[in-house]
């Protein structure tokens, strides 16, 4: 049986097909062309459909965010039948172009390109070497990204994603206001909902960030937790005498070790990394002015050294144009410095990889 995505692949000639059912108003101009009206269309490729990149590509579309969504993956057969299962959904979804493709030609055009091909963890394979393959990985994808779209923001999901931020940036030769790694808006979504369990309330009431290296140096800013605008460390130590330093540590370690527990269970994340970075779409495609704790280049801030080019999440007004400003937030002495080991140890990451 011919398998088909489209009756056109079954032999079907779709050119006029629509002619049989509908006519063009009688003022005599000409009907809008196809090509002129998907020139306005808003695009967003995905690269890697694993489970992360196609949690963000379900959420995308289920949340109405692009009018046509590339799918990339070097696995042709996995890469078409995640379009199809995808597409079987149309009756039930607002309209999106789907296109898929082993050749990133298919991005041409986007808007927004999110990055989520990553190689796995090979048993005993250290993290540097994980990270040697990665970059591999990134100088066959990202050229071709910027060719194709050259006014494109990148977003990239890929782990470790501060290094590869950085990696994305220097192969791209994009401003770094157009490169985002999706950073610690994950991890503080993570912070966020174990306060609002904790005090019963909605996370989204609960402002809380991570900021730093997306992972096991991350920093929890607790100078700067409220809950309805209230600070929300004072009130929790003065009601809880357990609320010591310890256990705030306590606390950011849960929150660190929730993706390690998630992983040891269902063998992956999916879920919440395909919220958090549609949460990202949004705000950048719809120019919604959002602060969020992305990774973003962030030499000169919090005492990060100027000559360190060192991606790491810190809170990010966030639009249309891509970063439009980081948030100039006040950290303790200890945090502050917190960050900049964390910048430190990315820095000198990035340094080995030669580019
Ligand atoms: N930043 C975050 O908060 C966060 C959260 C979760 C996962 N991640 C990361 O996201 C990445 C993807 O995770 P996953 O669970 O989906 O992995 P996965 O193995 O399920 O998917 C990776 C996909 O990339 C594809 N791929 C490999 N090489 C490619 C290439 N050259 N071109 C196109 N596609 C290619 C693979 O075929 C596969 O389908 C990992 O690096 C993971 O660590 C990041």
């Amino acid at each position: 049986m011919k398998k088909a995505a489209s009756l056109s692949e079954l032999g079907f000639d779709s050119d006029g097909a629509s002619s049989g059912f509908f006519r063009a108003v009688a003022d005599g101009v000409a009907a809008c062309t196809p090509t002129a009206h998907r020139q306005r269309l808003t695009k967003v490729s995905v690269i890697g459909v694993g489970n992360v990149g196609m949690a963000i590509a379900q959420t995308i579309l289920t949340r109405d965010l692009a009018d046509e969504i590339a799918l990339v993956d070097a696995l042709p057969d996995k890469l078409r039948g995640e379009m199809l299962d995808l597409q079987h959904a149309a009756a039930f979804l607002p309209r999106t172009r789907l296109v898929s493709d082993t050749d990133m030609a298919v991005t041409k055009g986007s808007d927004l390109a999110i990055v989520t091909a990553g190689a796995r963890q090979i048993p005993g394979e250290t993290r540097l070497n994980l990270l040697q393959r990665n970059v591999s990985l990134f100088r066959k994808i990202i050229p071709a990204l910027a060719e194709h779209s050259p006014e494109a923001l990148l977003l990239i999901v890929s782990n470790p994603v501060d290094i590869l931020t950085y990696v994305a940036w220097k192969l791209s030769g994009f401003p770094a206001s157009r490169v985002i790694g999706s950073g610690t808006n994950l991890d503080s979504s993570r912070f966020r909902f174990l306060l609002a369990e904790h005090l019963d309330v909605n996370a989204q009431d609960v402002q809380a960030y991570m900021v730093g290296e997306h992972g096991d140096s991350s920093v929890a800013v607790w100078s700067s937790v409220s809950v309805a605008g209230m600070p929300a460390l004072k009130t929790l130590q003065q009601s809880h005498s357990s609320f010591n330093e310890d256990a705030l540590e306590g606390i950011r370690k849960a929150v660190v070790d929730s993706a390690y527990e998630v992983i040891s269970l269902k063998g992956y994340t999916s879920w919440a990394i395909g919220y958090s970075v549609a949460n990202l779409v949004a705000t950048l495609l719809r120019d919604q002015r959002r602060i969020h704790p992305v990774s973003v280049l962030a030499t000169g801030f919090h005492g990060i050294a100027d000559d360190h080019e060192v991606f790491l999440s810190l809170p990010a007004r966030l639009g249309r144009g891509g970063v439009l400003g980081v948030a100039e937030m006040e950290l303790t002495e200890e945090e502050a410095k917190r960050l900049r080991r964390s910048a430190k140890t990315l820095w000198e990451n990035c340094q080995l990889l030669g580019l």
